[in-house]
């Protein structure tokens, strides 16, 4: 039996398609503090300049493109079946053509209104005050701020517990309750972590570190899963 494959991806696997992290940008994020353009307070206080922060990612988004790593999760799916469960809001999985992509954290070309969470739009250009939803509200970027409910990570913990193999891309594992997802794995689950500055993961699955980028890294280790099932 082939085993069933969930791999987490943080910003990390993006670096190299062109898109900042959150940790290498000490707290600032294109020049801005994270809680002033990424919490409902930001958001009540100065709802403009959130979203043109917003729309500034989503234009960056049309001008990068998926790279190795996402590559490579396209070709392991070919082999394996595999779950990828992102905190990226970016959509450089789908791009890449990688099947299963939950995200954890929203995605970018997506809004929503204001008041009610359910109320969706495909939303691929800028977004303005004024710019409503069928429900008369508001729409706001479809993101999941600090000190905002995670409504995905019930089906992610699900999914990670019927992992066989778990492979972690380019996260800091600083930001729960994504980094709390490993305490679901099944025991003695391999788990394999690629990232050139891993964090330390207190679990007693088994921990392979892979120092590397991902861009370089998941490719090898894709190719050793392919050769080895
Ligand atoms: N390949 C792999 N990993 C890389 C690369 C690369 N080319 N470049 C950087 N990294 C690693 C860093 O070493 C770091 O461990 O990616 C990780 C990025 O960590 P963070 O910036 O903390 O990003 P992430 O873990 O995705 O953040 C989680 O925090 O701000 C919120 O909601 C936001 O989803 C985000 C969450």
């Amino acid at each position: 039996m082939k085993p069933n494959i969930v791999i987490l991806t943080g910003a990390g696997i993006s670096q190299e398609s062109g898109i900042k992290t959150f940790r290498d940008a000490n707290g600032l994020w294109e020049n801005h503090d994270i809680m002033e353009v990424a919490s409902p307070q930001g958001w009540q206080q100065n709802p403009e300049l959130v979203l043109e922060f917003y729309n500034q990612r989503r234009r960056q988004l049309h001008d990068v493109q998926p790279n190795a790593a996402h590559h490579a999760i396209t070709r392991l799916q070919q082999h394996f079946p595999v779950q990828v469960i992102t905190q990226n809001v970016d959509d450089l999985h789908e791009r890449a053509g990688n099947q299963n992509v939950l995200h954890l954290h929203g995605e970018l070309f997506k809004v929503r209104s204001d008041k009610n969470p359910e109320l969706i739009y495909d939303w691929h250009n800028d977004l303005h005050l004024g710019d409503l939803a069928e429900d008369g509200t508001q729409l706001r970027p479809h993101i999941v701020w600090f000190g905002e409910p995670v409504p995905m990570i019930t089906n992610a913990a699900e999914l990670t517990a019927v992992a066989d193999m778990f492979i972690i891309v380019g996260t800091g594992m600083a930001v729960y309750p994504a980094a709390g997802l490993v305490g679901y794995l099944p025991p003695f689950v391999p788990v394999y972590y690629i990232d050139p500055n891993p964090a330390t993961i207190t679990i007693t699955n088994p921990v392979t570190i892979i120092r590397e980028k991902a861009g370089t890294g998941l490719p090898k280790l894709v190719d050793q899963l392919i050769r080895e099932y």
